[in-house]
């Protein structure tokens, strides 16, 4: 192979193509398309960083050359080289006059056609169909998610400790847990990083985990995967009140660097971004009583005291321009660690955000629970072992300080702020009910 950086003609990127306009350079990537006049070959690269153009006449390649061209798959594997020029017509405002091409591989029969495909189809495909433009598009604003996550939280001074995965207790709820064996225990794979954070909060004041967590509900909504990835930070000598403001702070600065930065991506996906221009503080905010009467306004024969489904959130989440809180649920609906609401025994320190045009909860958090002997009582309730969490209530003997925290999904926050109806294209892999494989 030639074409090393510094050399004659470097290997470059297509994202940077633009930057040597009037030189040489190599290309490394798969065929999208081709087609022919017959006198001249037009070839769309793809390597993973953008879309090119390039364009061969007869004279302008070898014959030998000329001809593999000719026969050459979609998903061919080539190294092309050439001179490139400005040409506001082609993808990426770039077109490359090819001088020689050398054919890595050539691929079998490509089983994604320009057709339309089925879902189905696609998932079982899920490896291949990542290169299509629409998966890139979408994976390019997930990796600018999560970093705009952690530059966020480690900017308001949150330390990054990680949680771990195998757990020897549930979180939230028994029903949901992936068990598995572990040499000669049993483990549950982690619903949440929040009770270690909760201790690492307490080592160190502020701090979040980022990771993968597991549900194991047999669930087949738009919104749930049987993994998913979560970033939960935990915040020492604080209130309900001071996570939901760093809530806000969170989204308003991450919508607003995905505005920023990933522009062309959501143009790719069609996103309203106008919408998302409208992520501004003050967020809409409510008391879950008040939540319950809208739904009530609505028509919705709601029953207070139950927890919201998806199609009580959608229809909350589209009465606002912003991400909306809901605050105080009900005790019985949420996890044994909140904190109880001293204005009404019955409901919790809690808030869920909700997501704006229909897309609902993407935020869950609250103040945890202050009292050893309530926390214990609790425990006791809800049928888990007290054993597996001694150390838990630990935290409570040695050094209790008020303290509160969140749980962000980034599939459900991306599914939002890319515009998606399913949280299925979110993830590289999803895994789901009846999906495990690739
Ligand atoms: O509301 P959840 O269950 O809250 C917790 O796990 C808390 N322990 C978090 C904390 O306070 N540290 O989950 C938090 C978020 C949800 O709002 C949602 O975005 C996402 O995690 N989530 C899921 N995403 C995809 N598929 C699923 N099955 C999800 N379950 C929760
Ligand atoms: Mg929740």
């Amino acid at each position: 192979m030639t074409g090393t950086p510094g050399a004659a003609s470097p290997w470059v990127r297509i994202c940077e193509a633009g930057a040597h306009v009037g030189s040489v350079v190599e290309v490394r990537g798969w065929l999208d398309k081709h087609r022919s006049s017959g006198k001249v070959q037009f070839l769309v690269l793809r390597d993973g960083s953008g879309l090119m153009q390039c364009v061969a006449a007869r004279s302008d390649l070898p014959a030998e050359q000329w001809d593999a061209l000719g026969a050459l798959t979609q998903e061919s594997a080539l190294i092309v080289r050439g001179s490139l020029r400005g040409d506001a017509r082609a993808p990426g405002g770039v077109e490359m006059g090819l001088q020689s091409v050398s054919v890595v591989s050539v691929a079998e029969a490509y089983p994604i056609t320009p057709k339309e495909h089925g879902t189905d189809f696609l998932m079982d495909h899920r490896h291949l169909w990542l290169r299509s433009s629409r998966q890139y598009a979408i994976l390019k604003i997930r990796a600018e998610l999560i970093s705009a996550l952690r530059d966020f939280m480690d900017g308001e001074g949150f330390l990054l400790v990680d949680s771990p995965i195998f757990t020897p207790n549930a979180c939230e709820g028994t029903s949901t847990l992936f068990e598995t064996e572990y040499f000669d225990e049993k483990a549950y794979l982690s619903q949440s990083g929040q009770l270690y954070q909760e201790a690492a909060a307490l080592a160190f004041g502020r701090t979040y985990c980022f990771g993968p967590t597991f549900r194991a509900e047999k669930s087949k909504h738009r919104r749930h995967l049987a993994e998913f990835w979560m970033m939960e930070p935990e915040w020492a000598f604080v209130t309900l009140e001071d996570v939901i403001a760093l809530e806000e702070r969170l989204l308003v600065s991450v919508v607003g660097r995905i505005l920023d930065r990933r522009a062309e991506e959501l143009k790719i996906l069609e996103r309203d971004t106008p919408a998302l221009e409208r992520v501004q503080a003050p967020f809409a905010r409510m008391h879950y009583s008040e939540a319950v009467e809208r739904l009530h306004a609505a028509g919705n024969a709601f029953e207070w005291g139950g927890d919201f489904g998806a199609p009580d959130e959608t229809v909350l989440s589209k009465q606002f321009a912003t991400p909306l809180f809901v605050t105080n649920y009900p005790a019985a609906v949420k996890a044994f660690y909140m904190e109880p609401d001293p204005a009404d025994a019955r409901l919790s320190l809690s808030c869920d955000c909700l997501a704006p045009e229909g897309y609902g909860e993407i935020i869950g958090g609250g103040q945890r629970m202050a009292s050893l002997e309530l926390l214990t009582r609790r425990i006791e309730e809800q049928g888990l072992p007290q054993e597996a969490f001694e150390w838990y209530k630990d935290l409570r003997r040695y050094g209790s300080v008020p303290h509160a925290g969140f749980g962000i999904g980034v599939e459900r926050t991306l599914a939002w702020i890319a515009g998606l109806d399913h949280v299925r294209e979110t993830i590289p892999f999803p895994r789901m009910l009846n999906r495990l494989k690739p």
